[in-house]
């Protein structure tokens, strides 16, 4: 593992929070014996109820506002798995899991970082948020769901392969789930080695380029069920980018020089993490350990969703999602003073500092 120093200094207090005790004096006043005071973090309570940071606040409304019902707000009946070819059945069923395999992993990262806000007795507004954030990414999963069981029941987990395509498909969602699984001891360490302040200045780009690609595929979309859907996670992933973006100005004023460093080396290494789907070329680092015919298949399974009316971005357009992304989120570090990292082959200036799969911190689509 790479990193700085172990979590370090938990009584000293560089970021701005509300942490504090409440009615701390009160037993000195009091006759009648009161507990000690329980310390953080190892103690998660007492906990506030002040709203806190009003624009988290106001975000954690409109999250609440935004909520939908994939259940009964979403006109299911026009999505007809008769409308399609089989091709174009599990073209669609495999383009669904894979990035549900992405959405799934965002829920439990968020969960995490949702128990981190508790046990750093964040402010009530700060908690609330981020439980949305969990709830969202949960929705974006099951959307996966409730599509890919619709057009082709089972696929994948309770499904039996017989055709190439179907084995070629099955194949390269499980090789996708486990090079993710390897990111989650990476995810649970980097609680012990940075501040939770830390780790929340670094997940801007993932949702930064999320908002554009699900929002080009609402836009794009001939199906109106998938513009719906993909319209939901745009809208989703746009709040989360804006929470993200707050965080950095928030929090990386206060960060140590080795901080600042891995927040920004996480902004850059989301870009490797989610380029297996969402980049013209898998970055080798992350990805190179998959065998070719994953590449291959994917390609061609893409081309099937595509065809069924998912406007799935052609190579050009999803680097320019990225670059478009990562140049918003370079544009919010550069106003504080701190050097972006160089991404050569996106065209991105900055900074060169080498990145490995260690250097994922928190990363949420
Ligand atoms: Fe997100
Ligand atoms: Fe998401």
């Amino acid at each position: 593992m790479t990193g700085s120093d172990p979590k370090p200094d938990f009584g000293s207090d560089r970021f701005p929070k509300p942490h504090y005790v409440p009615w701390a004096g009160l037993s000195a006043q009091d006759s009648e014996p009161w507990p000690e005071p329980l310390i953080a973090p190892d103690a998660m309570q007492p906990l506030s109820w002040d709203d806190g940071d009003p624009k988290i606040w106001q975000i954690f409304q409109t999250a609440v506002r935004d909520s939908y019902d994939l259940f009964t707000d979403v006109a299911w009946d026009e999505l007809d798995p008769e409308a399609f070819t089989y091709e174009q059945r599990l073209g669609l069923a495999y383009w669904f899991t894979i990035d549900s395999v992405f959405e799934q992993a965002g829920t439990t990262v968020f969960a995490r970082a949702m128990i981190g806000a508790y046990e750093e007795r964040e402010e009530d507004g700060l908690r609330r948020m981020l439980q949305t954030i969990v709830r969202d990414e949960g929705n974006h999963d099951l959307i996966g769901k409730l599509v890919t069981q619709r057009l082709l029941p089972g696929f994948p987990y309770n499904f039996e392969p017989k055709t190439e395509m179907e084995w070629a498909a099955m194949r390269n969602v499980a090789w996708t789930q486990e090079s993710v699984q390897r990111f989650w001891a990476g995810y649970k360490s980097a609680y012990d080695r940075y501040r939770f302040q830390v780790l929340l200045s670094s997940f801007a780009s993932g949702e930064a380029v999320g908002t554009l690609t699900y929002g080009n595929l609402a836009k794009k979309s001939a199906n109106p069920v998938f513009a719906q859907l993909m319209g939901y996670m745009a809208k989703d992933e746009s709040r989360h980018f804006t929470v993200a973006a707050y965080l950095i100005r928030r929090y990386m004023p206060h960060m140590r020089e080795d901080e600042v460093a891995a927040a920004v080396k996480n902004l850059g290494a989301s870009y490797a993490y989610f380029s297996l789907f969402m980049a013209s070329r898998p970055n080798p680092i992350f990805w190179g350990h998959l065998p070719d015919s994953w590449f291959q298949w994917h390609d061609k399974l893409e081309e099937h969703a595509r065809s069924a009316g998912l406007a799935i971005a052609s190579a050009e357009e999803k680097d320019d999602y990225w670059r478009q992304g990562l140049l918003r989120v370079k544009s919010i570090t550069d106003q504080q003073g701190v050097e972006f990292l160089a991404i050569p082959e996106l065209g991105i200036d900055g900074r060169e500092m080498p990145i490995s799969a260690d250097d994922v911190l928190v990363v949420g689509l």
